[in-house]
């Protein structure tokens, strides 16, 4: 840390200090976004023994922001401005979600892929339109689903999402959730499932279940990725078994929720 004056010394200069970033425990309280976060942290003056420091030109100031994550309009922003994972530097576009936000059915995927990276919403690629059939065929209108994903940032050549990436996010998948409360949710794909369920078993045991979904008590019911079903077309067969009691679970709750 900084004495008063070796700051002022060092602003004297041009160079400005920077807050250290929240720990996690600030994070895990609200999100915080710095923005522009840009230059490294300067923590201590350099000793006589060090090379001097090469003042460099100021920087506009950090800007600790504080969003209220159960707003629309905030949340929206909050992940617009987010900078919590490297996936914010590569990503062309946050993809927060699509769809109705009265929404009966949530429906949870992986990641953007590149489509929904350069357009900055979820499932418009060749996976999408699979997925809007998919819904159709049980009458369902995609525009009265809510649509998002694990991650609002496409990861870099569609790889895996890493935990510490998935752990950024989940505030804001959390914050969907609580506003839209939706009476049936539904994962796609592994990487969905397995996040949300916080088990890692493989996809064709966790399809098969009708689960709660951990912390929410909401039923939830797992299926494949509709991208894993432009691959292997043979599978469709499951998933139409899987829509069906996704049809059915979604009936059970809609007419407990009207007595
Ligand atoms: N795959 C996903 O999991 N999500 C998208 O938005 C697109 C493809």
């Amino acid at each position: 840390m900084l004495t008063t004056r070796q700051q002022h010394c060092l602003n004297g200069i041009g160079i400005r200090v920077w807050q250290t970033r929240p720990s996690a425990a600030t994070k895990a309280e609200g999100f915080v976004a710095i923005a522009e976060l840009q230059t490294p942290i300067i923590e201590s003056l350099p000793s006589q023994t060090q090379a001097p420091i090469i003042a460099q030109p100021a920087v506009q100031a950090t800007e600790l922001k504080r969003y209220e994550l159960n707003d629309w309009p905030q949340l929206e922003q909050a992940i617009q401005d987010c900078h919590n994972c490297e996936l914010a530097k590569s990503c062309n576009r946050k993809v927060p979600g699509k769809g109705s936000k009265q929404a009966d059915l949530m429906i949870i995927g992986e990641a953007p892929g590149h489509d929904e990276d350069l357009q900055g919403i979820p499932f418009v690629g060749r996976a999408g339109q699979l997925l809007n059939k998919i819904l159709l065929a049980i009458q369902l209108d995609p525009e009265s689903v809510y649509i998002t994903n694990i991650l609002k940032c496409r990861p870099p050549n569609n790889r895996d999402p890493h935990t510490d990436e998935v752990q950024a996010c989940s505030q804001f998948l959390d914050a969907q959730i609580k506003l839209i409360q939706p009476k049936v949710i539904l994962s796609v794909g592994r990487i969905s499932a397995q996040n949300l369920l916080k088990d890692h078993s493989p996809l064709g045991k966790l399809r098969t279940k009708n689960h709660l979904l951990p912390g929410k008590n909401l039923p939830m019911l797992v299926t494949y990725h509709p991208a894993y079903l432009l691959r292997n077309p043979a599978e469709k067969a499951k998933v139409w078994h899987d829509m069906k009691a996704l049809h059915k679970l979604l009936n059970d709750a809609q007419s407990h929720a009207e007595h």
